[in-house]
């Protein structure tokens, strides 16, 4: 195995040869898209909208932030600001908002921020921190991911990615209240989500007083005591930010772990499914789980020594190539751009494949792919 850098090195080319066609494709798209709040894409091929509190919403504006920050083309940052202000509604229904408040704005108002100054954006951010925040639990020390009765003493393993938000406030107002809630959340997960084998739990019901773990749900994926991969992807990348924001050498480890067992069940093809422990037939895939984990262990692997490195570039870059063979359409006159998506396994008799969103395109799917490119091309900046 070559270390990562020789990797990268050796990849570079390829890289460059795919971020000018995504780079083609979305700056049709960043003009048409400008006005809607994207989630997916319509029957024809183009982009589609949801509630303004559905929390896929920051991701068409992060990607625009991406795409700005790298090529300094001035349309992406329009169309990013622009979205900022559409999902001002969302902030002023704040008590429809759930845990996924660092998807919504912290890639949306955070980059904005970090990229151009915008005390308003700030402001913002700041808002979906103390948003997040307030959903912890004290005595149980968990953030309470959904707004359901049922899910009263539920957390999910996709909060993970929201915690990047915590530790930014903390940064920036210089108090670590935010940051201890994240790390509290995040030493949860280590316990009640990542099982001994690397896999990850979807969704954890807790004792409200103790934290202790009472059972898991299947959630998304296709059994309790499965392992649906983008709950995997999540926390690959998501121990990985905790440990880039703290420096805590357990997240970095339990990071490696989740990274190794995603590995460990990726298919000869390097595609991944949508769960790793359901039936081999039929065979539904999810691009989106292999663009977040492509990220992760891109980090992953400039976070650690040169040679230990190289597994997890290799693996990012095997799939990552896969999936741009496989899956991926750079025609500009169409709004999607990575297929082959899927929102949940489709359990039969319960989730049809159309209600289960199988093999279409996600906006995060397209926001994850292309944020994995630009690593590969050196970017520095990251939007978590
Ligand atoms: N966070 C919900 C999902 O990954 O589908």
């Amino acid at each position: 195995m070559k270390n990562y850098k020789e990797i990268l090195c050796e990849n570079r080319a390829w890289a460059e040869e795919i971020f000018a066609k995504i780079d083609k494709k979305m700056s049709a798209i960043t003009l048409r898209s400008r006005d809607k709040i994207v989630d997916g894409v319509n029957e024809n091929g183009f982009h589609r909208e949801r509630n303004i509190d559905w929390w896929c919403n920051g991701f068409f504006g992060g990607l625009n932030w991406l795409l700005y920050d790298y090529t300094k083309n001035e349309e992406y940052k329009k169309t990013a600001k622009r979205q900022e202000i559409i999902m001002d509604e969302a902030l002023a229904h704040f008590e429809l908002l759930h845990h996924d408040v660092g998807f919504m704005w912290h890639i949306l108002s955070g980059a904005s921020y970090r990229l151009t100054g915008d005390e308003r954006s700030k402001t913002r951010n700041l808002f979906a921190a103390a948003s997040l925040s307030s959903r912890f639990v004290l005595d149980g020390g968990f953030i309470r991911a959904w707004n359901d009765d049922e899910a009263l003493n539920w957390t999910i393993v996709d909060c993970l990615m929201n915690l990047p938000l915590l530790y930014w406030a903390s940064d920036v107002i210089g108090d670590d209240r935010f940051k201890r809630i994240a790390m509290a959340h995040a030493n949860m997960a280590m316990r009640d989500h990542l099982r001994r084998d690397g896999s990850v739990a979807h969704i954890v019901e807790h004792d409200r007083e103790t934290g202790e773990l009472v059972r898991t749900y299947a959630g998304q994926g296709y059994a309790d005591d499965s392992s649906w991969s983008r709950g995997q992807a999540w926390a690959v990348y998501g121990f990985t930010l905790s440990y880039m924001h703290t420096g805590e050498e357990k997240y970095l480890n339990a990071a490696k772990q989740v990274a190794n067992y995603f590995i460990a069940n990726c298919s000869d093809d390097w595609l991944p499914r949508v769960d790793f422990r359901a039936p081999k037939e039929p065979v539904y895939y999810d691009s989106t789980a292999g663009a977040c984990a492509a990220c992760g262990m891109i980090e992953l692997a400039k976070l650690l020594p040169e040679n230990e490195g190289g597994v997890y570039m290799n693996a990012a870059i095997n799939i990552l190539k896969a999936m741009t063979e496989r899956f991926c359409n750079f025609d500009p006159t169409n709004d999607h751009m990575l297929d082959f998506g899927t929102v949940r396994y489709p359990i039969p008799g319960k989730f049809t494949e159309k209600e289960s969103g199988v093999h279409i395109s996600i906006i995060y799917g397209d926001f994850f792919y292309t944020e994995a490119i630009l690593k590969l091309l050196g970017s520095e900046f990251n939007p978590w």
